[in-house]
């Protein structure tokens, strides 16, 4: 593993327990919940900026568009502060493209990508005027192709190839680089279909792309992914065709556990920049977790305690329908109390209210013994977490909250039963 630590200017953390209590950034966690309920998602905006600051600083030695993958978390005010930082955008929907340019967000810095983009959702990117699509089929080549053409338009286009490279460490899920994913065009025919989209109407062959998968934590990876692609990019320009851009994807890891390390900046650069800087290419990245997952807490209040079977319960009031990560991907979350008695740590099961046995948040886990009643603070979930979201249960969904120094803000609020219903109103009701 070529991993250390995260840089060093990533180390600090916007969530310290100052008087007892958790805060972030300069507000108290209870201030929080105290306006706006639980469970709440509360996002620190200026970890967000560090971090776009340092992976900006670490790419700077060449041209580069950080495309923000809208995926990891499109509430408008974190798309926001990435429009103020000059961020681009990673989309995969209409939905997100709609949200990315409600922010601001330019059209020529937004990547199209996804394995199944609509005829309706092109045409719509195309209307925008996108930076490039990242196309992961021959068949979605053609439909883009016909679209274009129709509208009297020229796509720009890169192929996402899937060069074969394995991230290990990372959960099956979140693997998408090797040879049998569902993702990309296998690179040995990229070539091929290089020639033949230079040949269509309709199309400009703009770049070339991949993404390897998500969570990656060795460098060792994106290098050869890489090298592979640069390889593809001098048979291209053999071929005639002036690629102007390479897209490397998302994927970068970050440290969940205390004790975890995430993906070093520096070697992150040292592995990519001087390569691409011999090319003349311009590079793009499309972090999601990176910027945003270390920024987000998920605070959520304590409602029982139990013990059974030998085994001491949490019973929280935020559930798999809130955060999903644990029980699907057996992701893990640190959780720490908002106002530490330095009581004694029990081994317990924190669960929610949802009903099955894979709700949980975490599971045999050594916590300071808490009581009904008391916050807890869910750690690392700027990422993948409100996104993923849902109503099961019928669980109105979360508030979210954004903090700017000592400043809290309302980003989304929490959703109401009539939400919960509001897409039903075709059906008849019978009075009372
Ligand atoms: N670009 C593409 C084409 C992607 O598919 C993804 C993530 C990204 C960029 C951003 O990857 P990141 O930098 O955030 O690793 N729900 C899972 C992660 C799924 C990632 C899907 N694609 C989780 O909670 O860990």
């Amino acid at each position: 593993m070529q991993t250390t630590s995260e840089s060093p200017q990533l180390s600090s953390t916007p969530f310290e327990v100052r008087d007892g209590v958790l805060h972030c950034e300069d507000v108290p966690a209870t201030e929080l919940v105290r306006r706006w309920g639980t469970p709440l998602y509360v996002y620190a905006l200026n970890e967000i900026r560090k971090r776009y600051r340092a992976l900006e600083e670490a790419l700077a030695p060449v041209p580069h568009l950080i495309a923000y993958a809208v995926k990891a978390n499109g509430n408008l005010a974190i798309l926001r502060t990435m429009q103020e930082m000059g961020a681009g955008a990673d989309i995969v929907s209409h939905g997100e493209m709609h949200r990315a340019r409600l922010a601001g967000i330019p059209a020529d810095r937004i990547v199209f990508s996804g394995v199944g983009k609509t005829v309706h959702e092109i045409g719509a990117a195309l209307k925008e005027g996108i930076y490039a699509f990242n196309v992961e089929s021959e068949g979605e080549l053609h439909a883009i192709s016909d679209v274009a053409t129709a509208m009297g338009t020229t796509a720009n286009v890169a192929l996402r190839v899937n060069p074969d490279v394995h991230a290990s460490g990372t959960h099956e899920y979140m693997r998408t680089g090797h040879a049998t994913a569902k993702f990309g065009i296998d690179i040995n025919r990229a070539r091929d279909i290089y020639r033949k989209a230079a040949r269509m109407q309709g199309i400009r062959v703009r770049g070339v792309d991949t993404h390897i998968g998500s969570q990656i934590l060795d460098v060792k990876p994106f290098q050869t992914a890489l090298e592979r692609l640069l390889t593809l990019v001098d048979d291209l320009r053999s071929d005639g065709m002036e690629p102007e851009f390479v897209d490397l994807g998302g994927g970068i890891g970050i440290p969940y556990g205390e004790d975890e390390s995430g993906i070093d900046l520096r070697s992150f650069a040292d592995a990519v920049v001087p390569a691409i800087r011999e090319t003349g290419l311009r590079l793009v990245v499309e972090p999601g977790r990176f910027l945003v997952g270390p920024a987000g807490l998920l605070l959520t209040r304590v409602l029982y305690t139990k013990q059974g079977g030998g085994k001491d319960f949490v019973i929280a009031d935020a559930g798999m329908n809130d955060l999903m990560r644990p029980s699907h991907y057996a992701g893990y979350h640190e959780i720490v109390p908002v106002e530490p008695q330095g009581r004694e740590p029990l081994e317990v099961d924190v669960v929610g209210p949802i009903c099955e046995t894979g709700d949980f948040l975490a599971r045999a886990r050594r916590l300071e013994s808490t009581k009904a009643g008391e916050l807890l603070a869910v750690k690392t979930v700027g990422a993948y977490g409100f996104a993923m979201s849902s109503v099961y249960n019928q669980r109105p969904r979360a508030a979210e909250v954004v903090v700017d120094g000592g400043e809290a803000t309302l980003a989304r609020r929490r959703e109401t039963l009539d939400d919960l219903v509001a897409a039903e109103s075709e059906v008849e009701l019978l009075d009372g």
